[in-house]
């Protein structure tokens, strides 16, 4: 397994681009079963999560043609199975998004239940009640849900919490149901927008994306359509962590500021300059950031896919940070191998107490989740001497040579393959 080699100290200066985003690519992937047509994407990022996404569905029979240029296209004209198979699903539980879009157009769908993951339980009974409440006629079976139904049914669908995949798989099953559809209490996050105006050029009828209530007006029929996936504003927060625990002055292109609102006033909070222009952003640090507290909420609230990232920058920071993790009942997992490189943090349920170290010192780590490997990442491009990160294929699935934009920026980082 490949391991992440860094030598803290070295502050980070120049200019990157941010890739596509990884939770708006997967869920606009899976829509290309939603038609016959052809469907052209560009800025897909290159990650496994994504490799994962085109093997489910090209086992399913869709032609994915993916060019050296970030460009995917998906042509679902001779789907042969409509069975998503556990031993792709437990590596990549976003694989639940072809329920959807499944059940809608071929009125079937066998999709393994994804089983949870490190940072919590994850179930998508959401998922399985929206889908019932348009008409599905949906069970789970030897660990599979199966669902059928001859056409759905628009109807008023009300989750009991915010979900964002939950969202995407019902918005995706409603724009080919029959009548109207009503999603309240919809996730508001921009991949959920993305997604969005990807179906609205395929021909669905949506209004109220980006707000806690989507109406969506089935058709009989979507056609192809090209869309660019929206950039990653959870790597692009990442970097501005990176900035703010090494020092230095980055520039982040291709990125979309005003989806990051919560993230950028927290880290200016924290000490980070920060310059927003319509697609770029300039950040700046000298000296110790100042602690933060945080309390990770919905969009547009501070993502739980900031938490991590954040702490490590809590960590060396000056003075005491509260940090609440309201979405995820076990997204802490970063706290002990923090620990281990001399961060002084107490858990008491869902909330860390982290007391400001000045200095963090390089040790062995251990990646458990996505977001915790880039926590480590960022805690080591501040620690004193040399720190090395393990199982760093958690890293790969949601962020796309991220070592390599590092080293443009000057950190002293390399990956060791086994
Ligand atoms: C999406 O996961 C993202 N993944 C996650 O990003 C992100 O952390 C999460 O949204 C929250 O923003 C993708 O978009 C592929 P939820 P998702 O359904 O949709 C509970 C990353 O790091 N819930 O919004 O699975 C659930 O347990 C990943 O890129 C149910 O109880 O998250 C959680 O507590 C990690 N039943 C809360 O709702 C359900 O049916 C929010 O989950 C669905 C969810």
């Amino acid at each position: 397994m490949d391991k992440l080699r860094i030598t803290g100290g070295s502050p980070l200066n120049g200019e990157i681009s941010i890739s596509g985003a990884k939770n708006a690519a997967l869920p606009i992937l899976c829509a290309g079963l939603l038609t016959a047509d052809t469907i052209s994407l560009s800025n897909v990022p290159k990650l496994n999560d994504i490799a994962t996404t085109l093997k489910l569905l090209s086992q399913m029979g869709v032609r994915c043609d993916r060019s050296q240029d970030n460009a995917v296209s998906i042509t679902a004209d001779q789907v042969t199975t409509l069975e998503a198979p556990y031993e792709l699903v437990k590596t990549m539980r976003a694989s639940i998004l072809v329920l959807g879009p499944l059940l809608a157009r071929f009125g079937e769908a066998r999709v393994s239940l994804p089983g949870g993951c490190a940072i919590g339980q994850r179930p998508v009974d959401q998922h399985i009640q929206g889908l019932a409440a348009l008409g599905a006629d949906i069970k789970i079976e030897h660990g599979f849900v199966v669902a059928r139904a001859k056409r759905l049914k628009g109807a008023v669908v009300r989750t009991d919490m915010v979900t964002v995949t939950g969202t995407e798989n019902l918005m995706m099953a409603a724009v080919l149901a029959e009548g109207q559809t009503v999603l309240e209490n919809a996730a508001r996050e921009p991949e959920v927008v993305d997604l969005a105006e990807l179906l609205i050029k395929m021909g669905a009828k949506i209004k109220g994306h980006g707000t806690d209530r989507i109406v969506i007006e089935g058709v009989d029929k979507l056609h192809g359509a090209s869309h660019r996936v929206c950039p990653d504003r959870i790597e692009a927060g990442s970097f501005l962590c990176a900035v703010g625990a090494a020092g230095g002055s980055i520039v982040l292109r291709d990125v979309a500021p005003d989806t990051m609102g919560a993230t950028i006033s927290k880290l200016q909070e924290a000490g980070i300059k920060i310059e927003c222009g319509s697609d770029w952003i300039k950040a700046g640090m000298t000296g110790r950031p100042r602690a933060v507290d945080v309390r990770t909420q919905e969009y547009p609230g501070f993502a739980t896919d900031m938490q991590a990232q954040l702490m490590a920058l809590d960590a060396i920071a000056d003075g005491t940070s509260v940090i609440v993790e309201t979405i995820f009942e076990n997204r802490y997992m970063h706290v002990q191998e923090l620990i281990r490189l001399g961060a002084n943090i107490d858990i008491d349920g869902h909330t860390a107490v982290v007391r400001g170290v000045t200095r963090l010192s390089g040790a062995t780590v251990m990646a458990t989740d996505l977001r915790a490997s880039a926590s480590l990442v960022i805690a080591g491009l501040a620690a004193e001497g040399e720190t090395i990160v393990e199982r760093i294929y958690h890293l790969d699935r949601g962020y796309e040579k991220m070592e390599h934009k590092l080293r443009l920026l000057g950190a002293n980082i390399e990956r060791i393959t086994s």
